[in-house]
């Protein structure tokens, strides 16, 4: 079946009354900022995602998550929130923001949006309040602490974006704790008024229809009650980032913090069908517990595993069982291949390897997450220092930790701002914009974007792609191979991660069947039987033929 004729046939998803929606979701993550600018401010804002809402229909994406579109001094560009109930000017208002859900709602797309409960903006009226005096009842709404006897930090805790980890408000004569930047208080997650008060502002948008959240830092919010030193990390080395010379064993990842997320967990269900996604960045082993006893904590802690991966077959075949092996009773696995703290996929792996990333995203087990942009091959941009706007950048410049590259305007067609805005984008465009851009691609039918497309749409026709169980097959050199399976279904995933060709040989039950999606487009339909052959770079999805000795359903 040719590329084309496989994307008008869409049918609905088949309906799992057993499953919630989000284990056969695919998601997408807009960075608001950078999506598409309707009032010719260079930045992007909710009208011009509400235009650019066909994108997504078309991609067959089933939520979108949107980094911070609340009030901000935007000191980290949304994640230093002045006001938690309503929506930054610059991205519109909440009649933007309701008429937004709504279309999105009517094309069966969810919403979900960013929580940021760890830390505020310093302008938030709960932190004016609290530095305000000593005694002012929200004065223990944020982690304030007597200076040493020397007068210095209360302890060596250090910050994210460089530097002491401590803020002292002359004022009062204490510090404030900031894991992020001094603009971030953190906010005191032991004080039940404050747990109170962010599960307000859960309620507040789940009552207006939000199907969920990405809570930023989950794994941040409880610190050491004791205040103890974090331990220094024999393993570091000048050129990378200052507070990874310490082991934060007591600023994350602290026991109590999973009572905390199953409390926003029951928030999250006094309402229907609604997911808690949490952003964590841990070893797999660690990261599996944030699923809570019982499975109450996170639907879905953020599976970051293949962000710094070696891009070899054996290495990723590993830490897909690694993963799957560590998963608890019911845990259901997520999928994540950039987002808008690290470099893009295309500047890690290389583009000719962006065709094999995206059929391993779509079709390992689990919810797969698209970082805006990547469905076009979006690499990281070179930001000119007098254009750097990332407060990580600035502080700890030099040592390329900087995220604007990743932040950049989608590329929409080959216009002067890429199609983004009439205007000088906040920040540039990618130089190849007027080549890789949404118009180019939608032309293509053997474009990156359409095999982001066909493979959404596969996992729509094909169960095992999205409830099957994972089967690994072969890991070998560059070529990685695995089998989905559901009752009589089995779909065999097969990508050559290298330049030289490869022939796969299938035996037995699993030798014959159908290429259901070819990386390049031109093998969709082809019969395999026996051995399947891959070009450079190639992948394909098979459709094997039902074997006898798998008929229980
Ligand atoms: C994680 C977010 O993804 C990042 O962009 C932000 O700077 C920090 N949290 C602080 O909120
Ligand atoms: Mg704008």
């Amino acid at each position: 079946m040719g590329a084309l004729a496989e994307q008008q046939m869409k049918p609905a998803r088949v309906a799992d009354r057993t499953a919630p929606w989000w284990q056969s979701a695919v998601l997408y993550q807009v960075y608001p900022r950078s999506f598409q600018d309707t009032d010719g401010d260079g930045i992007g804002d909710l009208p011009g995602l509400m235009r650019r809402l066909p994108h997504l229909v078309e991609l067959g994406v089933d939520a979108l998550w949107l980094s911070p579109i609340y009030p901000s001094p935007m000191a980290d560009f949304g994640y230093d929130i002045s006001d938690y109930t309503d929506i930054d000017p610059v991205f519109g208002t909440l009649a933007d923001f309701d008429a937004l859900l709504d279309a999105a709602h009517r094309h069966g797309i969810k919403v979900l949006l960013d929580l940021v409960p760890n830390h505020t903006s310093d302008r938030h009226p709960w932190f004016e309040e609290s530095r305000a005096s000593r005694n002012n009842p929200k004065r223990d709404w944020y982690i304030w602490r007597d200076p040493a006897p020397d007068g210095g930090p209360p302890n060596n805790w250090l910050s994210e974006f460089g530097g002491s980890a401590w803020a002292f408000d002359p004022a009062t004569g204490q510090y404030y704790y900031h894991a992020f930047l001094d603009a971030q208080p953190d906010l005191n997650w032991r004080n039940p008024e404050v747990r109170a008060a962010i599960y307000d502002v859960m309620r507040f948008w789940l009552r207006r229809g939000v199907d969920g959240f990405r809570v930023d830092v989950i794994w941040h919010l409880i610190k050491d009650d004791q205040f103890r030193d974090n331990p220094s990390n024999p393993d570091w080395r000048p050129g990378r980032p200052p507070n990874e010379s310490l082991v934060p064993i007591y600023t994350a990842d602290r026991p109590e913090v999973h009572e905390v997320i199953a409390e926003m967990r029951r928030v999250v269900e006094e309402f229907e069908e609604r997911v808690l996604i949490g952003e964590i960045y841990l070893p797999i082993e660690r990261l599996v517990t944030y699923y809570g006893a019982d499975l109450s904590g996170a639907h879905l802690p953020f599976n970051f595993a293949l962000l710094n991966a070696p891009w070899h077959a054996r290495r990723i075949a590993q830490l897909v069982d690694e993963y799957e092996a560590a998963l608890p009773p019911g845990g259901w696995p997520n999928w994540v291949l950039g987002n808008h703290d690290r470099p893009r996929v295309a500047s890690r792996v290389g583009r000719d390897q962006l065709r094999v990333a995206a059929m391993l995203l779509l079709t390992l087990r689990g919810t797969p997450t698209i970082y805006y942009g990547e469905e076009i091959g979006m690499a990281d941009v070179a930001i000119p220092p007098d254009r750097v706007r990332d407060p990580f950048e600035k502080n700890v410049p030099g040592i390329g930790v900087g995220r604007d590259g990743c932040r950049t305007p989608m590329q929409w067609d080959s216009g002067a701002a890429a199609g983004f805005s009439t205007a000088e984008p906040w920040l540039p465009p990618g130089p190849d914009s007027g080549r890789e851009n949404v118009t180019n691609q939608r032309g293509d039918p053997g474009s990156l974007l359409n095999l982001y497309r066909r493979l959404i749409a596969a996992r729509r026709r094909h169960t095992a792609l999205t409830r099957g169980s994972y089967e690994p097959m072969a890991a070998s050199g560059d070529l990685l191979v695995y089998v989905r399976r559901h009752g009589r279904e089995r779909v065999l995933v097969a990508l050559n991660l290298g330049p030289e060709p490869v022939t796969v040989s299938l035996r037995g039950d699993a030798a014959e069947g159908r290429v259901l999606v070819s990386s390049l487009g031109d093998r969709d339909g082809e019969a395999v039987t026996g051995e399947l052959y891959l070009r450079s770079h190639e992948g394909a999805v098979v459709g094997l033929d039902p074997a006898e000795t798998h008929g229980e359903a």
